[in-house]
C-alpha cells in the first residue's frame, strides 16, 4: 500500500513514520488512520521491524488533533464509530510489542497528544505544545485520552488537562512525566534515533518480553502482572541470547545478540 498522509521509512532494524499533511498541522483524518492502521500491521506482522518512532513534518505540528473538518460531520452516532476507529488504531500501536518513541516536534493536541499517549516514551522538542482541547469543541478525549493520559500523569493531572483544555509547553510536560526528555528542535529527531539505537543493541527477544511486561501492568492484577513477568523471564533465560550476553560478561567482552 502506498500511503497519502504518512511517510513510511525502514531504516536499519526500525522505522520512522512521519505525520504528512504539514499545511493542516498534520490533522488526524480518515485517511491518515487508513494509513496508520496499516502501517502498524505491517510492522506488527515483519519481524526484522525492531523500533517505531513517530514525528510530525514541518517545523510547527506533530499532529494538531482530529480533522475537525471531518469531525464536524458527526452525529451521536457516527461519533461512536469515529472514536471506535481512531482508538482501535491507537490500540494496535500501543499493543506493539518493540519499543515505540513519540518525537513530539511541535503541537500534539488532542488526537495528536493521544497517538503520543499510545506510544511507550514521548520526547518533545523546547517547542512542544501538548493538550487535550476537546472540551473547547464541546466533546472529549475519544482515542483513549481519559485512559492513557491518567495513567500516565495521574488523576488529578488528568484532570486539570482535560476539564480546562490548557496547553502545556515542554517544560510543564517533562514536570509531570508526559514527556521523558526535551530537546532543541534540531536535536530531536537525531537523539530520539540514537535511543532507539542504543535499545536496539541489546537482546531484541529481552527488550521485546521487557515491553510485554510492561505494557501487561496496565492490564494485569500485580499478582497476575508477577507471574507473567516469571514466565517470560523463564522464557528468555531459554534463549541463546541470554547464554550469549551472560558469557560475553564473564569473557568480558561486547555480546552479539542474534534474536534466538
Ligand atoms: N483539524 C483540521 N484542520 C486543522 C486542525 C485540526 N485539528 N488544526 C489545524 N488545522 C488547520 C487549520 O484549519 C489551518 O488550515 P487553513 O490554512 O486551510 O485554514 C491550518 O491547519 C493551520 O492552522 P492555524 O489554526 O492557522 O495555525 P495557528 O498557528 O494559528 O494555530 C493551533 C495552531 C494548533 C493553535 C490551531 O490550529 C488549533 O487550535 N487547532 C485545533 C486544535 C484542536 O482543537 N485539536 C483537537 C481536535 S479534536
Amino acid at each position: 500500500m502506498s500511503y497519502q498522509t504518512i511517510i513510511f521509512e525502514k531504516k536499519e532494524k526500525y522505522v520512522l513514520i512521519t505525520l504528512n499533511r504539514p499545511d493542516k498541522l498534520n490533522a488526524l483524518n480518515k485517511q491518515m488512520f487508513d494509513d496508520l492502521d496499516d502501517a502498524f500491521q505491517k510492522i506488527e506482522l515483519d519481524r526484522d521491524v525492531h523500533g517505531l518512532i513517530l514525528t510530525g513534518s514541518g517545523e510547527k505540528a506533530f499532529a494538531a488533533g482530529a480533522d475537525i473538518k471531518e469531525l464536524n460531520e458527526s452525529d451521536d452516532r457516527s461519533g461512536k464509530l469515529f472514536s471506535e476507529y481512531g482508538s482501535k488504531v491507537m490500540k494496535r500501536l500501543a499493543e506493539l510489542r518493540i519499543p515505540t518513541i513519540a518525537a513530539i516536534n511541535g503541537f500534539a493536541l488532542g488526537g495528536g497528544c493521544e497517538l503520543t499517549l499510545a506510544c511507550q516514551m514521548r520526547f518533545a522538542s523546547e517547542n512542544a505544545k501538548m493538550g487535550q482541547p476537546e472540551v473547547n469543541l464541546g466533546i472529549i478525549p475519544g482515542y483513549g485520552g481519559t485512559q492513557r493520559l491518567t495513567r500516565i500523569v495521574g488523576k488529578a493531572k488528568a484532570m486539570e488537562l482535560i476539564l480546562s483544555a490548557n496547553m502545556l509547553n515542554a517544560e510543564q510536560a517533562e514536570k509531570i512525566g508526559l514527556v521523558n526528555t526535551v530537546y532543541k528542535p534540531e536535536e530531536l529527531l537525531p537523539k530520539t534515533e540514537e535511543f532507539m539505537k542504543l535499545i536496539l543493541s541489546k537482546g531484541p527477544l529481552a527488550v521485546s518480553a521487557a515491553v510485554e511486561c510492561i505494557n501487561a501492568s496496565e492490564e494485569l492484577s500485580p499478582l497476575e502482572g508477577l507471574e507473567f513477568e516469571s514466565r517470560k523471564f523463564g522464557e528468555v533465560c531459554g534463549t541463546d541470547d541470554f547464554k550469549e550476553g551472560t558469557a560475553a560478561f564473564l569473557e568480558k567482552r561486547k555480546a552479539e545478540f542474534k534474536g534466538k
